[in-house]
């Protein structure tokens, strides 16, 4: 009788990789993880991914743009120069700020919900949703309540008096969101607690 031969541990094949690994795109059918929302298909997550970052990057874009009108607005040597850079900046808030950055969130959470990704599962994805959910809200009502109350003033001829507030605003918008986009590449810090306990049921 000879002793059976130790064999190497058998590599894990494609489909098995896609349940380790959350970045991979799973072939097969679309499954649920954890009990919650039905997967996406490839195609579909590849789609609502080009969106996303399209979208998410574009908003980063617009708020770099929003700054530069803030910056001219303040240091415009006349009352036209810094009436023109506020009606642009108008034009930039009535148009795409909002649907933007709600595009930017409702995306980005389908995209959480429909992989394995999950929405709290990962910090880095939770930290995502918590600052994108906040810098929304400060958009709709702080940023946008600025940018009317310099057209308000352009409008009635008078000097402009939050010329601070439209540089501050985006500044501290555009460190958000570029970090934002740093940690969706890098994706650092593993699981939440939540992500643990999953992880935990599921190899039980
Ligand atoms: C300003 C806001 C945001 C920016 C700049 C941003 C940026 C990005 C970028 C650049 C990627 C691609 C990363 C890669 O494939 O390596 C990405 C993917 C992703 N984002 Fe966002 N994102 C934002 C908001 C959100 C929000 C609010 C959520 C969730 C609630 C979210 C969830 C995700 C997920 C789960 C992925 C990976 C999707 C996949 O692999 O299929 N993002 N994001």
């Amino acid at each position: 009788m000879h002793p059976p031969t130790p064999t190497a541990p058998a590599r894990p094949r494609r489909r098995e990789y896609a349940r380790i690994l959350p970045t991979s795109d799973a072939p097969g059918p679309p499954r649920r993880h954890g009990g919650g929302m039905r997967q996406l298909t490839r195609p579909v997550r590849r789609g609502l991914l080009v969106l996303h970052v399209v979208v998410s990057v574009g908003w980063l874009g617009l708020t770099l743009g929003v700054l530069a009108l803030g910056i001219t607005g303040a240091m415009a040597g006349s009352a036209e120069e810094a009436g023109a850079a506020y009606r642009s900046m108008n034009v930039l808030g009535d148009w795409l700020l909002i649907p933007i950055s709600l595009l930017s969130l409702a995306s980005g959470i389908v995209l959480s919900l429909g992989t394995p990704w999950g929405l709290a599962r990962h910090r880095w994805v939770y930290v995502k949703f918590w600052l994108t959910l906040i810098t929304t809200a400060a958009t709709a009502f702080a940023l946008r309540a600025r940018i009317d109350a310099a057209m308000a003033d352009v409008v009635a001829g008078r000097a402009v008096g939050a010329t601070t507030d439209l540089i501050l605003a985006p500044s501290v918008s555009l460190g958000v969101y570029t970090f934002l986009t740093a940690i969706s590449v890098i994706k650092p810090w593993g699981l939440t607690a939540r992500g643990r306990r999953l992880r935990a049921t599921k190899h039980r």
